[in-house]
């Protein structure tokens, strides 16, 4: 069982190591979401299926945690990120463009189930 005792201030979860990192932030003003930020593979690692077990494991803390919804966004040029999305059960809800960044951003919502 993967649970983390939750402190009095507590903003989410922070898993790195020199291989792997991602934080999950709980939404503010609604302690039922879990917004998945700052997820990297180191490159020597990336494609050998590293990103898409992490998804399992985000599922699990969330599920284990009492968590509904798991929420992201990513670049639409990050193809690899898109597709692992798309083939483990992200939702897209909205597309825009970042008017700081000019970049287009892909909104995604997951059921935690
Ligand atoms: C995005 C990232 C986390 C992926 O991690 P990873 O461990 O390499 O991912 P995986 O090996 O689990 O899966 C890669 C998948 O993308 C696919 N892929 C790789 N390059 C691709 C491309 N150019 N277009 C489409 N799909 C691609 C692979 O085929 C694989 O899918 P498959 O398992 O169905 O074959 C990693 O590239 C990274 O750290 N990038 C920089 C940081 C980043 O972009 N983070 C996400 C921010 S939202």
């Amino acid at each position: 069982m993967i649970s983390l005792r939750e402190p009095r201030i507590f903003h989410g979860y922070e898993f790195y190591t020199g291989v792997v990192q991602f934080d999950l932030e709980i939404m503010p003003g609604c302690r039922g979401i879990l917004v998945s930020t700052h997820t990297y593979v180191h490159e020597r690692f990336r494609n050998m299926g590293i990103n898409t077990f992490l998804q399992k494991v985000k599922n699990r803390i969330a599920k284990e945690n009492d968590f509904s919804l798991l929420l992201a966004t990513t670049r639409r040029d990050n193809d690899p990120e898109v597709h692992i999305l798309e083939t483990s059960g992200w939702k897209k809800i909205h597309e825009f463009g970042n008017k700081k960044t000019y970049n287009d951003v892909i909104f995604w919502v997951k059921e935690v189930k």
